[in-house]
């Protein structure tokens, strides 16, 4: 599969704590210092461009957190080759950032939300009263001034969410947007367990039920996500089934952590650290070409050993962005 996607995780910081994402009490985070600038990410996300990438998705923590992220994707769209600059984000400050974000090229964005219900949104989140309809407005935000196709990520927890399947079909028709329903994946500390798991298959057969077979929606294929027509509600649903089926041999992407390394699979540990190669004194961008070249060879190659067997993973989510 050729790599034409990366993730690029601007920050590790967030002004939420989501309980599957980030451990309780996490106080220390990386060091300016060692945080890519967006000079040096610009200088990598070229390179890739050179090798087929086409996409780029900022990611965090919580990418909006970071000042001046506009500049960096008014240059990533600068870059020749690169065709789309999307963003994950929570959503919070959508509300005063999306018309701006889009003036300075930003495609589309896709907001994590995991509950409708402001205090199980508190909970989750470990956010203030009032998050909420915030990211709420957020949401409305981004459609309304063409961030579009927006996407809601929705992380599927037993007793938690999973009576709020049915809300998010009508929220999805109401605001005119996708909700994803993603598998919890093991690797935001201590939150997760077998016993908060819920597959997606499970929804889909609660909404087939329900609302009839599933209508599959035709879209240039990006991600893990499959997308469907829930009867005539007018809403369209994804599922990401990122733990029960391995989609490697799909896979499409490569990650970039804020601290510089490049991690070819989001369950592997194994990474190459492109920072200290741009620090280093008598760096040459052909130096950087050979090293990404000699990563997508090792790539081709991890693809369904490494990852379907889930190799240590020991970063937590939101060090990764997703
Ligand atoms: P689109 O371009 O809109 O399809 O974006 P996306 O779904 O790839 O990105 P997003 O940041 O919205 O991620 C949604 C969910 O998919 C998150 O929980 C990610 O962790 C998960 N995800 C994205 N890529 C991969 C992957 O390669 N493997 C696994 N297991 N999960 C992934
Ligand atoms: N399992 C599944 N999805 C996760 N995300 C963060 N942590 C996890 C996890 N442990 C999702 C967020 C966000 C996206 C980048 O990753 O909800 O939407
Ligand atoms: Fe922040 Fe996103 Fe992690 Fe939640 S999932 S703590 S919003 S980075």
């Amino acid at each position: 599969m050729a790599i034409n996607y990366i993730r690029v995780s601007v920050t590790d910081r967030c002004n939420f704590r989501c309980r599957y994402c980030m451990p309780e009490g996490k106080k220390e985070f990386i060091p300016h210092s060692e945080i890519l600038s967006y000079e040096e990410i610009a200088e990598i996300v070229r390179v890739f461009a050179e090798f087929g990438v086409r996409s780029v998705r900022l990611t965090g923590g919580e990418p909006l957190v970071r000042k001046g992220i506009e500049s960096l994707i008014y240059q990533l769209k600068e870059i020749e080759g690169i065709k789309e600059v999307s963003l994950t984000t929570n959503g919070f400050f959508l509300e005063e950032k999306a018309e701006k974000l889009r003036e300075f090229g930003l495609d589309r964005v896709n907001v994590s939300l995991d509950t409708l219900d402001p205090e199980k949104f508190s909970f989750i989140t470990h956010s203030g009263k009032g998050s909420l309809s915030r990211v709420l407005r957020g949401i409305e935000n981004a459609r309304e001034v063409g961030l579009t196709p927006v996407k809601v990520n929705t992380v599927l927890i037993k007793g938690f969410n999973d009576s709020e399947v049915e809300d998010f079909v009508k929220f999805s028709a109401d605001y005119g947007v996708e909700v994803r329903f993603i598998e919890l994946m093991p690797v935001g500390g201590e939150f997760f367990s077998r016993e908060n798991f819920i597959p997606v298959s499970s929804v889909r057969e609660l909404l087939e039920k329900k609302f009839g077979r599933l209508e599959p929606v035709k879209t240039v294929k990006m991600g893990p996500a499959k997308s469907f027509r829930v009867g005539n509600t007018g809403a369209v649903v994804g599922f990401i089934p990122s733990v029960s089926q391995h989609f490697c041999s799909e896979c499409n992407r490569v990650r970039l952590t804020s601290d510089g390394k490049l991690r070819l699979c989001l369950m592997s540990d194994r990474e190459i650290d492109l920072k200290s190669l741009l620090r280093t004194p008598g760096y040459s961008r052909e130096l950087l070409r050979k090293t990404i070249a000699g990563a997508l060879i090792a790539k081709r190659n991890i693809n369904g050993i490494e990852a379907l067997e889930s190799l240590g993973c020991s970063r937590k989510m939101f060090t990764i962005g997703g």
